[in-house]
């Protein structure tokens, strides 16, 4: 086994890096529906909470055991490889369906595709879109093609400085199209939809669905938070690195809804979620407010899915190159032909694209969470996992209350 000596050169790369893994399609097309539909305000603090006490203390677990694995003697990954790396690699090949539509998407609206058309008319274009297999397959290529050119380029040069600058703007593009969305007249009822506290609509469901959106959204389970910190200078801190994922990723699903519900809200539409959202509603929405609009909100995504694709490529190469002393170049290479094989499987195939979300969200991603809180937890030596954690507090939180809540959300999305 060679050993791990890749590096991220600065706090602020590995950040970003950590941050652009979290921040992902979940932050736009899954967060703000789910705060509107389930008590506004009321579920934002439940989420918040559960961020703190449960999905957070689950990132430091992951990313201690990732630090720790560094060290002579501490295989851990190979404990649980198995079950991370099949993970990250199916979760990226239907990933890059959806981040191919977003190129796609990009594409189309620099042509100006979607002025004056209305959501009739856009649901035809993505019923076409989707059934074209030249198209769905093609623009996949590119998404992954992109991916590994990112990713073969290293985990500073490649990875940090691509994280560095894109994080950043993504940041200033949401911010961007919400100020413009709150400036429309109307606007105030989507708001009201965000934010208005209905402790009533806070029942069993909300609550589970509080804690498995945050879960998802910090990318925990599949080894990326775990392959990430791995790389982390030994003077920077995973309690620190953990709290600002934690809030870059928050703020962000809450800019998002900014940016969305008002623009929904003041066109009169009912909002929604999940791709009809992002490929058929607001791109219908955007343009009656400009020609430059639809294309910052598809380069937005598509930077927010890039930025989660590489922290899957990554894991897998990062195994391949570690573990089985392969060459970077060609651990990329051979990744990238077999996602691109289940991509275009989950591309033409709707069945095979729903079992792989369901696999890998329902299934791998817990066990993978659990082997880590199990492994930070009771498997490594106290004083060395103590050295990352340093509290005494989220030591427990490790030990005890991530491994129950974990076997909660996954029994609670399995019934
Ligand atoms: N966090 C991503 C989002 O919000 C999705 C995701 C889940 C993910 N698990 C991941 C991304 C693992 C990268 C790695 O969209």
């Amino acid at each position: 086994m060679s050993e791990n000596k890749s590096r991220f050169n600065s706090r602020f790369a590995a950040i970003m890096a950590m941050a652009g893994s979290a921040v992902g399609l979940g932050n736009i097309w899954l967060f703000p529906y789910m705060v509107g539909e389930h008590g506004g305000a009321a579920f934002i603090i439940v989420y918040i909470a559960f961020c703190i006490l449960v999905s957070l203390p689950i990132f430091i677990a992951e990313s201690t055991a990732g630090r720790v694995s560094r060290k002579e003697g501490y295989s851990i990954m190979n404990k649980v490889a198995p079950v991370t790396i099949l993970a990250s690699f199916i979760i990226l090949s239907f990933y890059s369906v959806v981040g191919g539509w977003s190129f796609d998407y990009l594409i189309r609206s620099f042509a100006g595709g979607f002025s004056g058309k209305d959501i009739a008319e856009a649901k035809e274009v993505f019923a076409g879109m989707n059934g074209s297999v030249v198209e769905n397959v093609s623009c996949m290529l590119v998404f992954l093609g992109m991916t590994a050119m990112i990713v073969v380029a290293g985990v500073d040069k490649g990875i940090g400085r691509f994280s560095k600058i894109s994080i950043p703007v993504l940041f200033i593009m949401v911010v961007l199209i919400a100020i413009e969305s709150l400036r429309l007249p109307g606007s105030g009822k989507g708001i009201e939809y965000l934010i208005r506290p209905d402790w009533s609509k806070l029942d069993g469901p909300a609550i589970a669905a509080a804690l498995g959106q945050s879960f998802f959204s910090l990318s925990l389970g599949v080894g990326s938070i775990y392959t990430y910190a791995s790389y982390m200078r030994e003077e920077d801190s995973v309690l620190r690195a953990g709290g600002w994922t934690a809030f870059f990723d928050t703020a962000f699903a809450l800019l998002a809804g900014l940016a969305i519900m008002p623009a929904v809200f003041a066109a009169g539409i009912e909002p929604g979620a999940g791709p009809s959202l992002v490929f058929e509603t607001l791109p219908v929405i955007f343009s009656r407010m400009g020609v430059v609009l639809p294309v910052i909100f598809f380069l937005a995504i598509l930077i927010a899915a890039l930025s989660s694709s590489i922290s899957l490529l990554e894991v897998v190469v990062s195994w391949l190159v570690h573990s089985r002393g392969m060459r970077r170049r060609y651990a990329v290479l051979l990744v990238f032909f077999s996602a691109a094989f289940l991509g275009s499987a989950c591309a033409v195939a709707p069945k095979v694209f729903a079992a792989c979300d369901f696999l890998s969200s329902n299934v791998f991603m817990m066990i993978g969470a659990l082997l880590f809180a199990l492994i930070t937890g009771w498997i490594l030596p106290r004083e060395e996992v103590m050295r990352h954690v340093r509290y005494r507090f989220a030591y427990a939180l490790i030990r005890y209350a991530a491994p129950v809540m974990i076997v909660a959300i996954a029994v609670t999305n399995l019934l």
